[in-house]
């Protein structure tokens, strides 16, 4: 690995849009403090509307149209620049990503890694071969309700996750498999750590022209099965992921950052229906709330300063792609056996 900052990190934030703001308030944030492990050295927005109304917010951080035009200005030495994260839509990621790494700069891409297999290949070798930080945007892994349910994994069978959001016109570059269920797909990768044996998926274009909702079972070779839905069309929002485990029901939710159990002591002998619901034990183990994106940038940051490996790898991004990548094809095979070109 290359050499460490030695001071605070130049840090840069490539697309200021709905979540390329986050970012920038975290930045912002985290440079407030006194021994300040960053500093927001530049803003890449396209959008000149956009670009133009960053000025007032942030008046002493240099804007600029595009990544060359910020590279350039690195190179001439006006400003200093490590590390950035790169917020512009999922179609434009290896584009961005790709020249940031050319050039020596670490990066944290926001998920899903790429639009394609190949373009999270070429993201992989070359952060490979530039000895750079490739950390991928999956956030829900610094969830801290995700952070503390890791001590009680011992054997989860059976995932139920449900994502659901209210419909906005934003990320519609991508279907609802990229935009949001690639979260829970991460989460579930990581917890199982067994290949797909099957997969089966049905989705539906409603609002937009890609897949808006979709529901999807899979089968992991450890025989653990996982239920994904994810909608952008719903009346609510919702962000839930349950499991079961050998005498252990576990249900996470995202956005309230909390974590709830149920066990169930086994009882010798014949069950008796009479005494079987005094054998289950509620618990709710405590959980210390942060805000998952500071937390993912907080690592991301260490592991640009101690030049280690980021905590989700451009190899796990790629494994979620592929999974996303697979079951969006069991849905278009699903789509044309059952003749669902009339919801297009
Ligand atoms: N981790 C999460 O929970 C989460 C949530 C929302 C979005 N995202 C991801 O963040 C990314 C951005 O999503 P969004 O909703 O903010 O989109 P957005 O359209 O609101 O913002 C993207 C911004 O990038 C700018 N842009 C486009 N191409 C550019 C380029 N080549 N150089 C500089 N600027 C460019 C656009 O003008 C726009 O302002 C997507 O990859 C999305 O999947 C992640």
């Amino acid at each position: 690995m290359a050499s460490a900052p030695a001071q605070s990190i130049g840090f840069a934030v490539i697309g200021a849009g709905a979540f390329g703001s986050n970012h920038l308030r975290v930045i912002r944030e985290l440079s407030a403090a006194s021994d300040a492990p960053v500093r927001l050295a530049a803003i890449v927005e396209s959008d000149p509307r956009r670009a133009r109304a960053l000025h007032s917010g942030f008046p002493h951080t240099r804007i600029f149209a595009n990544v060359d035009a910020c590279l350039a200005a690195r190179a001439a030495g006006e400003i200093e620049l490590h590390a950035a994260s790169v917020c512009v839509p999922t179609s434009a990621h290896a584009a961005v990503a790709s020249a940031l790494l050319q050039a020596g700069i670490d990066v944290l891409v926001e998920k899903p890694i790429a639009a394609s297999l190949a373009e999270a290949d070429a993201l992989i070798e070359l952060a490979s071969r530039h000895q750079r930080i490739l950390q991928i945007g999956h956030l829900e892994r610094f969830n801290p309700a995700v952070l503390a349910v890791h001590p009680y994994i011992h054997m989860p069978m059976f995932f139920e996750a449900h994502r659901l959001s209210i419909f906005t016109p934003r990320s519609l570059d991508v279907d609802v498999i990229l935009d949001l269920m690639v979260h829970d797909i991460d989460i579930v990768l990581s917890l199982v750590q067994s290949p797909v044996r099957s997969l089966q998926a049905v989705g539906l274009p409603v609002l937009s022209r890609k897949v808006d909702i979709a529901n999807v079972r899979i089968e992991f070779a450890s025989g653990c099965v996982a239920n994904f839905t994810a909608s952008r069309v719903s009346t609510e929002r919702v962000r839930k992921l349950r499991f079961f485990q050998p005498h252990q029901y576990v249900s996470i939710d995202y956005a309230r950052q909390d974590l709830l159990f149920i066990d169930v002591k086994p009882q010798p002998g014949a069950p008796d229906p009479g005494s079987m619901l005094s054998g289950l034990a509620v618990s709710k183990p405590s959980v210390t709330p942060g805000e998952p994106l500071r937390l993912e940038i907080e690592s991301f940051l260490e592991s640009v300063r101690a030049r280690q490996q980021s905590r989700v790898t451009g190899q796990e991004g790629r494994a979620v792609l592929a999974l996303a990548l697979d079951i969006n094809a069991a849905i278009a095979e699903h789509a044309t056996r059952a003749h669902l070109d009339r919801f297009v």
